[in-house]
């Protein structure tokens, strides 16, 4: 039955969910994406998921950053246009930021949150309010989870599609349980976690699942332990959410995600060895895969 079958994402399904680029399109056609990810410390998780994230195919990519990464962000990826964020004393955004902000999120098709953001009260307040009010598709990665993991009933709230992009540790944190305990039940918890809260469950890890919230579940077998490396998992919350902002359908821009990802993965290995490919040689992998889509 559905309630405990999973299906293995096979390349073909995959290469489904994509369609042509009409010669007539323009850049309106391929979605606004909105990144809210990057702190201080943690600009490279701004620039691998935004740089993944163009490389998917989005129209538009905005990134929503610290002024005071903004430099080092915007020299490494230069695609997407930036929104600078101020912050006062307090940690409050400051009102033109926040106008700026909203202004960029009401103007996207899909927001990634998270990636490297940090986890301040007033991060963490901002990101609630985005989960409650939001009218597009959100992907929550790393602290956006570890956020979430504080404030569960915020789910509750929520009226638009959310994927939630775990690996086993921030999985344990939403769970109240140890990674342990996460690794030897992971269907079940990431099946069950997906109907409670009505979200895309994500469970990441050598064979990442993805769950719906109506009991379905997705196997992924490509990737391998090259990818086990601080950096990978940006890239591929970009990757899912470029396809998000296109309009594909969530759970297949979670599916296709995280199969082309490990696909990539699994050709660095290839060519440059598990103990030396890094996440950013994922990303630049990706061509050779559409070009096999297209
Ligand atoms: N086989 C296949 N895929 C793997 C394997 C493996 N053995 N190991 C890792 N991966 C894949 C995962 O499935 C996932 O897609 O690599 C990605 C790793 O993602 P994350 O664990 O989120 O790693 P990332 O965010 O890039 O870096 C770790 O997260 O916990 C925080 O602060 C911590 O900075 C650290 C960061
Ligand atoms: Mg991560």
């Amino acid at each position: 039955s559905q309630e405990h079958s999973f299906e293995v994402t096979e390349q073909a399904d995959v290469h489904s969910f994509f369609s042509r680029r009409s010669p007539e399109s323009n850049k309106g056609d391929y979605g606004r994406l909105l990144c809210l990810c990057g702190s201080d410390g943690m600009a490279g998780a701004a620039i691998m998921s935004a740089k993944a994230a163009v490389r998917c195919g989005a129209g538009l990519v905005n990134v929503a950053l610290p002024r005071s990464i903004y430099p080092i962000v915007a020299s490494r990826v230069i695609e997407p246009v930036y929104t600078l964020l101020d912050y006062d004393q307090e940690g409050n955004l400051q009102d033109g930021s926040r106008a700026a902000f909203f202004q960029a999120f009401s103007a996207a098709s899909a927001c990634l949150i998270g990636c490297g953001l940090g986890k301040s009260k007033k991060t963490a307040e901002l990101v609630c309010r985005l989960i409650s009010e939001s009218q597009i598709p959100l992907i929550v990665d790393a602290d956006g989870i570890n956020i979430l993991a504080e404030n569960i009933n915020i789910l509750k709230t929520a009226h638009a599609p959310i994927v939630l992009t775990p690996h086993p540790g921030e999985m344990a944190r939403l769970l109240k349980t140890s990674v342990k305990d996460v690794q030897s039940h992971r269907l079940e918890y990431a099946r069950n976690f997906a109907k409670e809260h009505n979200v895309i469950l994500v469970l990441k890890g050598a064979g990442t699942l993805i769950a719906e919230p109506n009991g379905m579940a997705h196997l992924n077998m490509t990737g391998n332990a090259g990818m086990a490396k601080g950096g990978s998992g940006d890239v591929l919350a970009g990757m899912m959410a470029s396809f998000l902002a296109q309009g594909m359908e969530p759970v297949k821009a979670a599916v296709g995600a995280v199969y082309l990802h490990g696909a990539a993965g699994d050709r660095c290995a290839k060519e440059l060895s598990q103990c030396a490919m890094l996440p950013t040689d994922i990303i630049e992998m990706l061509p050779g895969l559409f070009l096999e889509i297209e």
